[in-house]
């Protein structure tokens, strides 16, 4: 027969893991409220040219790892690479912008890309992320608001050494400007670059600057000479600034990196990246950044001047940096137990009633020996065993059996639910 395993590069999570999704997730929704963000929830797929038109078609997402769908009826449909995408697409055709003047939204959920599988690298993986876009809105305020709230949530999250590093890719004027620039200068030492730089710089300069490659470092340095960040106008400077200084009054440890400058074509000036430890090479819990430009390139009001700035954080990536994978067992309030077909009729009704009020509870269906029915009331850490054996049929009471303390007390079937509910 054949088996079917998990996709590549996806996994279940299993019952016992749930917790520390859960806990996460709530803890993640309560800081973003306290932020002022609300959830927004949209399709897992979307139109293959609006991921093409938002990452940029030389980004490595669009170019290699976009998951079309293939069947006749949805073609020209890919899952989501990521949310920003989505989000820009629902805040214009919702008219967010028409009806208030900044919109802060927050998603969890699945994202999907044909990576190659590795630790912390998955096809299917997870993201809390985070957007504000506004008519008017742009602000160093909100992009230190952005970068303190990423931090304050793996903080919560546990994240053990999250690093903040920021850079300034400049305004839309300033990227050409950059681009041109670096373009010239590149096309000097061509031969000195990685075969990867050497399609790369043609067709976004600014992603040979975070090559890793030891000579394209050299060319890139030499290029820089002792710049702390890239050549930005004096405006684009001061807004950098700014934020930096923002964030030094709320205490916010950060790094400059004139390397970090994104894979998405998206982002103009402040862009981001934290890492955290124990996540191997795939370092990087969060990241993201201001991309204003993007609300325009889909169908933004040509005359409107939008502010748009957002992160996502990568849930799986946060677990494996919190420690906080281990199995927790889960719990029941109550294991009814009877002997007989009788007892089984009345059980079903038991536990049906104790749901009803709000109290876990589960039986063996198929009945079976007292022991090993205890068992399985132990396997499922149950607090209460309620017992209805043969003398309490006969006197219409169920013995209660507390589980931690073994104390086990007769208690009359009409009043069960009540004893029960008093003790919780
Ligand atoms: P990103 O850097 O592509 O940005 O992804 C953000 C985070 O998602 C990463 O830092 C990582 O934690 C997680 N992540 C990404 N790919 C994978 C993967 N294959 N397996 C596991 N985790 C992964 C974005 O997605 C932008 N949309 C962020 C943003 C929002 N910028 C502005 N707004």
């Amino acid at each position: 027969m054949q088996k079917f395993s998990v996709p590549r590069g996806t996994c279940d999570i299993l019952p016992d893991e749930i917790s520390s999704w859960e806990t996460i997730e709530n803890k993640a929704r309560q800081v973003l409220r306290s932020y002022g963000y609300r959830e927004i929830r949209t399709p897992v797929y979307e139109e293959t040219t609006l991921f093409k038109r938002s990452l940029g078609q030389t980004s490595d997402i669009v170019n290699k790892q976009l998951l079309e769908l293939a069947t006749s009826k949805d073609e020209g449909y890919a899952l989501r690479p990521e949310g920003t995408a989505s989000v820009v697409r629902s805040y214009l055709e919702n008219s967010f912008d028409k009806k208030e003047p900044l919109s802060k939204f927050f998603y969890i959920g699945p994202m999907f890309r044909g990576e190659r599988p590795q630790k912390g690298r998955l096809r299917q993986f997870h993201q809390i992320g985070v957007e504000a876009i506004g008519p008017n809105s742009a602000s160093p305020y909100l992009d230190a608001e952005i970068l303190a709230l990423a931090m304050h949530l793996l903080n919560d999250f546990g994240v053990k050494g999250a690093k903040l590093k920021i850079n300034s890719l400049g305004s839309k004027e300033d990227k050409e400007v950059i681009s041109s620039l670096f373009r010239k200068e590149f096309s000097k030492h061509k031969k000195d670059l990685c075969e990867d730089c050497q399609s790369r710089f043609e067709r976004n300069v600014f992603r040979v600057l975070d090559c890793k490659n030891e000579s394209c470092r050299k060319v890139v340095n030499a290029a820089m000479g002792s710049d702390v960040h890239l050549p930005l106008s004096v405006g684009s400077l001061q807004y950098f600034n700014n934020v930096q200084s923002m964030l030094k009054d709320l205490g916010i440890r950060h790094e400059v990196s004139r390397h970090l400058v994104r894979g998405l074509d998206y982002y103009t000036h402040t862009v981001f990246e934290i890492t955290a430890e124990g996540l191997g090479s795939q370092d990087a819990v969060g990241a993201g950044g201001r991309y204003s430009g993007l609300i325009h390139e889909l169908g933004g009001d040509p005359k409107t001047d939008y502010g748009a700035v957002g992160f996502a954080l990568g849930i799986e990536r946060i677990l494996l940096a919190s420690g906080a994978t281990q199995p927790a067992p889960s719990t029941i309030d109550a294991f009814v137990i009877a002997m007989d077909e009788v007892g089984q009729k009345q059980a079903f009704k038991l536990v049906n009633d104790l749901r009803h009020v709000g109290i876990s509870a589960d039986m063996n269906y198929n009945g079976g020996k007292i022991g090993s029915q205890m068992n399985r009331a132990n396997k499922l850490n149950a607090r209460f065993a309620l017992i209805l054996g043969e003398e309490e049929m006969k006197s219409c009471s169920i013995a209660v059996k507390n589980m931690t303390n073994g104390a086990q007390e007769n208690v009359a079937l009409k009043d069960v639910l009540e004893y029960l509910r008093n003790t919780f």
